[in-house]
């Protein structure tokens, strides 16, 4: 049996996946073919690369299954909402809604582009509930048997947090709470409310929260151990556009790219704290309902890096899988696999140890590339060996190898590397490449076996997505991947998993003794992270990187 995943809601990240008898071949976001960030539109370039990775064409395909209700639902509770007040009715709000309703109805929900696009073939198309998506998602992909599974996002159809009992490959819902009482609606609020954009730049506010101090109080927008929590909906969205209700408690919304002032890193602080604490919550009425100690996390908020490495250093938990893909692009990993569980099916097992799900590209065709443009390179016989010179040498390096990552992480396929023991590496790569705010930390890739040298916890950590303390003799060593608290969030790498990579980290701990990269994602500001050589040769020639690794060629500046 072959089938598509898709998610495509009109909201954010449009995606594609495709499997064959429940084992995922291929999965890439809409962003990084189209070039445009967090692209909504109908994954049409995603869908046709998913096909030419498997040599099928769409008739082949059994099954296209979308990480999504049909609209009406979606709708009906949109309406629900405005009845009963628990949504402002705004002429804007319902003209909004309903304008989202009537473009998915018209597109049967993606089954009319598909067939217009595609063909029609003989394809089935299913619509699987959103956060049943999210969470087959975790566990079909965590390798355990029996798991407390919990979805939080910014909002499903009806959804925006829900808990589930993974067992013996079946997923049985235990319970759901309703939109607008969501963690995701909460955090974006104020992701707005300090001058970034929401549902977009949550990753700033976590970035932000350790510059501040406790005492602002949010008890009256949030009560984060309410069995489990209750965010209070009125207080945080106000009664029309715009963060000005927040003023009168909390001061004027920052405006973007002004100063920070100590009242934003305070905020930042308290919302993150709030989040933490909701969370931990959730998990441990998770675990109680599943008498499970394996856990899965899935939806948007299980991004939240910060929150994940508490839960794991809790102790509550023995095993966690963070699905790396937790936001909508994972969906279509979960869609993809509901026919598995027809007829009282069980779901594949297998464990995903890692992210390069994507397109790659051969040597010969990069070289191409390299002469199309008139480039010079130099031919590599250890492009390993040669990056980690170079980076021993305070290079920063753009290194392109491999298949792309799914999710939002760069994983050592399409990365910019540094030295993590120069101080002053976090300002210098800021300045030459991604122009980031000045309190958003840099991560590092470990050597698998060097981890607990470094760090407390997260040994097994191959997605960046749990942060672990560094020991605090170590911080002085890897100064530009420790944040101001004493955190990172690291990449483990494997020999196994990943050769190339391992190696280059390997061979860089060989010339200075620490196996440690300074790892980030290979785009500029703003923009998605690179897919094919050119926008690599592009963003290299636009940025302050020093050298190139693409494939087996070096290209210097
Ligand atoms: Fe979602």
């Amino acid at each position: 049996m072959l089938t598509l995943g898709i998610n495509y809601s009109q909201m954010h990240d449009s995606s594609a996946c495709i499997v064959r008898e429940g084992e995922l071949l291929f999965a890439v976001a809409e962003e990084r073919i189209s070039r445009l960030k967090h692209d909504a539109r109908f994954p049409q370039l995603a869908i046709q690369a998913c096909l030419d990775f498997a040599k099928v064409s769409a008739s082949q395909i059994d099954e296209v299954c979308f990480g999504w209700q049909p609209a009406g639902p979606v709708y009906r509770h949109d309406l629900k909402l405005y009845a009963t007040g628990q949504w402002p009715l705004s002429s804007m709000n319902v003209l909004n809604s309903s304008r989202h309703f009537l473009s998915m109805w018209h597109q049967q929900s993606g089954a009319v582009p598909f067939r217009r696009i595609f063909g029609s073939g003989k394809t089935r198309f299913r619509y699987v509930d959103h956060h049943l998506a999210h969470a087959l998602s975790a566990y079909a992909y965590s390798g355990f048997d029996d798991a407390a599974v919990v979805v939080m996002d910014g909002r499903g159809a009806w959804e925006a947090t829900s808990i589930w009992h993974g067992h013996a490959g079946r997923l049985d819902h235990v319970l759901t709470l309703d939109w607008p009482d969501s963690l995701g609606l909460f955090y974006a609020q104020f992701t707005g409310f300090l001058g970034f954009v929401p549902n977009s730049d949550e990753w700033k506010v976590m970035g932000l929260a350790p510059y501040g101090q406790p005492g602002i109080d949010l008890s009256s927008y949030i009560n984060p151990n309410d069995a489990p929590y209750r965010v209070f909906t009125r207080n945080l969205i106000g009664d029309s556009l715009g963060y000005g209700h927040f003023a009168s408690r909390l001061g004027p919304p920052r405006q973007a790219e002004s100063e920070i002032s100590d009242q934003h890193k305070n905020i930042a602080f308290a919302v993150q704290d709030a989040c933490e604490n909701a969370m931990m919550s959730v998990v441990k009425l998770a675990l109680a309902k599943t008498k499970s100690k394996n856990l899965c996390l899935a939806g948007g908020v299980a991004l939240n890096s910060k929150a994940n490495g508490k839960i794991v250093a809790s102790g509550l938990i023995e095993n966690i899988f963070v699905q790396p893909a937790a936001s909508d692009d994972g969906v279509a990993l979960g869609a993809a696999l509901a026919p598995c569980l027809d007829g009282n099916g069980r779901l594949p097992s297998k464990p995903m140890r890692h992210g390069y799900w994507g397109p790659s590209f051969e040597d010969n065709a990069i070289e191409k590339n390299l002469l199309t443009y008139k480039i010079r390179y130099t031919k590599l016989s250890d492009p390993a060996g040669t990056a980690a010179q170079l980076l021993s040498a305070g290079k920063i390096l753009g290194w392109f190898q491999g298949r792309m990552e799914f999710g939002p992480r760069a994983l050592g396929s399409r990365s910019i590397l540094a030295d993590p023991r120069d101080p002053e590496m976090n300002a210098k790569v800021n300045n030459a490449v991604k122009f980031r705010e000045w309190w958003r930390p840099f991560a590092p890739s470990f050597k698998k076996e060097a981890a607990p040298e470094y760090l407390e916890s997260a040994y097994d950590s191959p997605f960046m997505i749990l942060t672990a303390q560094v020991r605090p003799e170590k911080r002085a060593i890897i100064p530009s991947v420790t944040h101001v608290d004493g955190s990172a969030r690291p990449q483990t790498v494997e020999r196994e998993i990943n050769p190339l990579y391992y190696r280059l980290i390997d061979e860089f701990g060989k010339i200075t003794g620490v196996p440690v990269i300074m790892n980030t994602s290979f785009n500029l500001r703003g923009e998605a992270i690179v897919h094919t050589p050119t926008d690599a040769l592009r963003t290299f020639f636009s940025s302050g990187m020093d050298a190139l690794v693409i494939g087996g060629f070096l290209v210097e500046k």
